[in-house]
């Protein structure tokens, strides 16, 4: 099978020098590349800006932005029979409505407002307009109610599964090598397990493309 996967943050200029983002390293992404590579399938991982060698056998498109995201996925499901899609990136929410075409300087102000306009949503659009067929399967990061939150985006943007895991635990998550996950099922199933993102991954892997 075909494997789509996104990974990592995006950036979201606000000047030439200067951009909004979040924590995300991208490992679990990667992580789950290598393990459907291991598991004998075709990869292409779309990775926001991180500092991750590309695991061997994974074709790689890099992006910055959640619009280059958006674009570089619709181009991976018109270029490729895609069988399932992982979108496991943590996209910006919010972009700056306008990018300032020099650096913004702070001379002769004493506040600062920056317009934010909505990205679009890449997991909400896979089914409509991008018309994906295939496994569907979002992750849920979360600090409180999580799989309140999980079982909800199930539904709301129709995926076949949702990895969910509580981001407000130290030691696991985002930046970090070790991961705890809940996985649901729109048939219902769900499973939890701690560890190693690598091993995780593998359990994901099964799960949605075994
Ligand atoms: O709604 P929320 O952003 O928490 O959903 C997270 C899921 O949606 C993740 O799978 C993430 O990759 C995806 N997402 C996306 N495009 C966005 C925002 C989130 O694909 N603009």
């Amino acid at each position: 099978m075909h494997l789509l996967i996104t990974a990592g943050p995006t950036h979201e200029a606000i000047d030439p020098v200067r951009f909004i983002s979040n924590r995300s390293s991208g490992k679990m992404g990667f992580a789950l590349a290598e393990a459907a590579i291991a598991a004998g399938h075709e990869v292409t991982l779309i990775a926001g800006p991180v500092q991750l060698p590309t695991p061997e056998g994974v074709t790689r498109i890099d992006v910055t932005s959640a619009a280059d995201m958006f674009d570089a996925v619709e181009r991976t499901l018109n270029d490729h029979p895609i069988g399932c899609a992982i979108l496991c990136a943590a996209v910006a929410d919010f972009t700056p409505a306008t990018t300032a075409g020099q650096k913004i300087k702070k001379t002769g102000k004493d506040k600062m407002t920056i317009e934010l306009v909505p990205t679009k949503d890449i997991l909400g659009s896979m089914r409509d307009p991008l018309g994906f067929n295939g496994t569907l399967v979002g992750f849920a990061a979360e600090t409180t109610d999580v799989l309140t939150y999980a079982s909800d985006k199930l539904t709301r943007k129709r995926c076949d599964f949702i990895v969910a895991n509580d981001v407000s635990q130290p030691g696991i998550g985002f930046d970090s090598n070790d991961n705890a996950v809940t996985v649901l099922g729109k048939d219902g199933s769900q499973w939890s397990a701690s560890g190693s993102k690598r091993d995780l991954a593998t359990r994901v892997i099964a799960t949605v493309a075994g």
